[in-house]
């Protein structure tokens, strides 16, 4: 069945699991997650960022993930808006069937401004308002995804007098977040701990100095109700690297979030880890090995099956790491 983000991550908090959130495009891609999550038995989150939903289409996404429902019907499902921008692609996302959506105030935010974080609140209130009217859950930011190593945020640049953010002016700060969420009362909280869209998060494996995972800590000291959401959460595992390299893919060498740092946070709150690039970079290896091996091929199942397979496994194994495998 279809289900709300807040009805899984109530469930995941009471048996101390975390739910993967993989992105989708593609039918591929959410017919891969759905046998991994039918092979370990495994509630899922499928999520649709804007892109997505302009690249198949509102009507082709909320078919295809009807169609998932009923053909495993043993396995539950929450379709979530990933990184809505405003009001309206929140509305727009109800209005096409998705049971959660991100209200992604923090886009917005310029630095740590008073302005930023009222206009945050304000915008995130609203939608959830709005959301719960109709049973629909809500996912807010506060913070600056982006890189510690850098200084960069996600939605900056050239920043502060040297063009560089501190520390702190990144990282969600938790007396904030706890006055957050009272005031908007969303039913996940996304948190800026250091990591960062795509595959070159980390120049090296990360410690506690570019990955702060002691802010999720302290997140959920104040909050201990509220479910916490990691975005920027791929491990980019060096498996992966190697595979697209060899198949002629120019990756330069990259480190992501180790899963052991998100099993760390799964047991501090952390309900909700967002992985779409490992995803990818699975599917996007076994394309160029067969475009490599098999000259010959222009099949595109040819190339989609191999795909479909390694996103199968990646996903079967990130459900057995988080604890969600078992919990169906
Ligand atoms: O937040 C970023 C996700 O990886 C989705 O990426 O906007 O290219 O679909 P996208
Ligand atoms: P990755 O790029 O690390 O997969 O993060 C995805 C994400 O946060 C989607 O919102
Ligand atoms: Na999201
Ligand atoms: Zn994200």
């Amino acid at each position: 069945a279809l289900i709300s983000l807040r009805q899984l991550l109530d469930h995941a908090a009471e048996h101390g699991y975390g739910v993967p959130a993989f992105n989708i495009n593609s039918m591929e891609q959410l017919l891969a997650i759905m046998h991994a999550a039918r092979r370990t038995d495994a509630p899922v989150i499928v999520q649709a960022s804007r892109g997505a939903r302009a690249y198949a289409g509102d009507l082709m996404l909320r078919r295809m993930v009807e169609a998932a429902v009923e053909m495993f019907p043993e396995i539950p499902v929450c379709l979530h808006q990933d990184h809505g921008n405003s009001p309206a692609t929140c509305l727009s996302a109800i209005q096409h069937g998705f049971t959660s959506v991100m209200m992604d105030g923090s886009l917005e935010e310029d630095a740590k401004t008073p302005a930023a974080y009222d206009y945050n609140v304000a915008v995130t209130r609203n939608v959830v308002e709005l959301a719960h009217a109709v049973g629909v859950s809500v996912e807010g930011e506060l913070g600056c995804l982006g890189s510690l190593e850098s200084g960069q945020g996600e939605t900056e640049d050239g920043h502060g007098a040297e063009g560089r953010l501190e520390r702190s002016q990144l990282l969600t700060d938790p007396d904030e977040a706890a006055a957050f969420v009272a005031a908007t009362k969303v039913d996940a909280l996304a948190v800026a701990i250091g990591t960062s869209h795509g595959a070159y998060k980390f120049s090296r494996r990360p410690t506690g100095d570019i990955l702060a995972m002691d802010v999720v800590k302290a997140i959920h000291a104040k909050l201990p109700n509220t479910h916490l959401v990691m975005h920027g959460s791929s491990s980019v595992p060096q498996e992966l690297q190697d595979i697209f390299n060899e198949a002629g893919g120019e990756m330069p060498q990259t480190w992501g979030v180790p899963v052991e740092e998100i099993r760390e946070g799964i047991r501090f709150g952390v309900r909700k880890v967002n992985i779409d690039t490992d995803c990818r970079i699975a599917m996007a290896g076994q394309i160029r090995k067969v475009a490599r091996e098999k000259r010959g091929e222009f099949d595109p199942r040819n190339f989609m099956k191999p795909a479909m397979a390694a996103l199968e496994k990646l996903c079967a194994e990130r459900f057995e790491q988080f604890g969600t495998a078992g919990h169906a």
